[in-house]
């Protein structure tokens, strides 16, 4: 085999050299030192070096120093290529492809790692610091939970401990122990959701009170808040399953409708504000005796007479009055007990606290409509 003839010049690993003059005067070609030459097996085994340095390259600071080392302006490459003119015209397409080829091979390969530096470099989870954080939401309290916490406050200041009772009830508990006439129309399949001849879905939470009754002595002193359920046709006042309140407060010593009427007011001023007025008028419950229905100024118009209000200036807000007698004696006191009641609906309440005009708005679900409570 003929010894390979070398041709091209290859000093210093490829660097150059230059003239350090001052930069006034033009650059001179860079020199070459003619200390080494290369023949095409060694082209071919620098490529190999070079490939193999490049795949070896472990971020991209290492990748773009091979590059440099190798294509860079000052690089192996094209002092490889400036050799190319010493080269005897009979060889310079073998040597032309040669190191075509080999600026092919390094391109791919460098291009190759930085795509796979790219890759292993990218955080497994991207993470963008700048992007605006994803919001949860913040629930709040429905306005009728609201109401009813609110009231079980206030009544606890004054002393009155919450008493609860199952909404399926007995017709003695929800009627006859309330001294309701066995023919009174409430008890009326078409008013009454019964679910048997002495079962049905309690019309009041006033049969938490003879519950209440039946199992201390007095003095009872309870608020009992919870659902209830009319056979009524939902409109923007009413619906088949709503929520009410009532109290009662019952002692040996004497109650009276003075102190129903301050305990009522202190609650109106504390739930509406203390500019509000409260207003009683004669009414009828079979369990009370007097009864009366109460009404505090209207919160719309300030008692002048709105839409809200029908002109009135007044809302009616609650039943209340003097437990009567019958009531005591069938839950077994003494007759000659002092008590009063009263009854109020949490929706109405809260339509009045909140400005709403159509109760089905508290239960429609619609968050558009509910966040102006939040
Ligand atoms: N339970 C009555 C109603 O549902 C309200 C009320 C309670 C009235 C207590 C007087 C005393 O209308």
């Amino acid at each position: 085999m003929a010894p390979e003839r070398h041709f091209f010049s290859f000093g210093n690993g490829g660097a150059l050299r230059y003239h350090s003059l001052p930069r006034a005067r033009k650059r001179r070609a860079p020199v070459f030192f003619h200390d080494d030459t290369m023949t095409l097996s060694e082209i071919a085994a620098k490529q190999a070096e070079a490939l193999s340095e490049i795949s070896a390259a472990a971020d991209s600071v290492a990748i773009e120093a091979a590059r440099v080392k190798y294509l860079g302006r000052n690089g192996l490459l094209p002092a490889l290529m400036k050799g190319l003119r010493d080269v005897p015209p009979a060889e310079k397409p073998a040597f032309g492809q040669a190191l075509n080829a080999l600026r092919g091979a390094l391109s791919a390969a460098l291009e190759e790692r930085r795509a796979a530096a790219e890759t292993s470099a990218a955080p497994k989870v991207s993470f963008d610091f700048s992007m605006p954080g994803s919001w949860r939401g913040t629930g709040a309290i429905h306005p009728v939970s609201e109401v009813i916490e609110e009231t079980t406050r206030i009544f606890a200041r004054l002393g009155f401990t919450v008493a609860d009772g199952p909404d399926i009830e007995t017709e003695f508990n929800n009627f006859d122990a309330l001294n309701t006439a066995k023919h009174h129309p409430s008890r009326d399949a078409r008013d009454t959701f019964w679910l048997g001849p002495e079962l049905l879905l309690r019309t009041q939470t006033s049969p938490v009170q003879i519950r209440a009754m039946l199992a201390k002595k007095p003095p009872v002193r309870i608020i009992n808040p919870g659902r209830c359920y009319r056979r009524d046709t939902t409109d923007a006042t009413h619906a088949a399953n709503f929520h009410q309140i009532e109290g009662l407060y019952v002692d040996v010593k004497p109650v009276s409708l003075a102190d129903l009427k301050s305990t009522l007011a202190h609650f109106a001023r504390e739930m509406m504000g203390q500019s509000v007025q409260v207003r009683f008028r004669p009414h009828f419950f079979p369990f009370t005796e007097p009864s009366v229905e109460v009404d505090f100024t209207c919160h719309v118009c300030k008692g002048r007479g709105c839409a809200v209000c029908k002109q009135s200036g007044w809302i009616e807000v609650m039943g209340a009055g003097i437990v009567d007698t019958r009531v005591f004696e069938k839950v077994g006191y003494d007759p000659e007990c002092y008590g009063y009641a009263f009854g109020m609906g949490v929706e109405r309440i809260a339509m009045i606290k909140h400005g709403v005009t159509d109760l089905r708005m508290l239960y429609g679900g619609d968050l558009r409509y509910l966040r102006q409570f939040l």
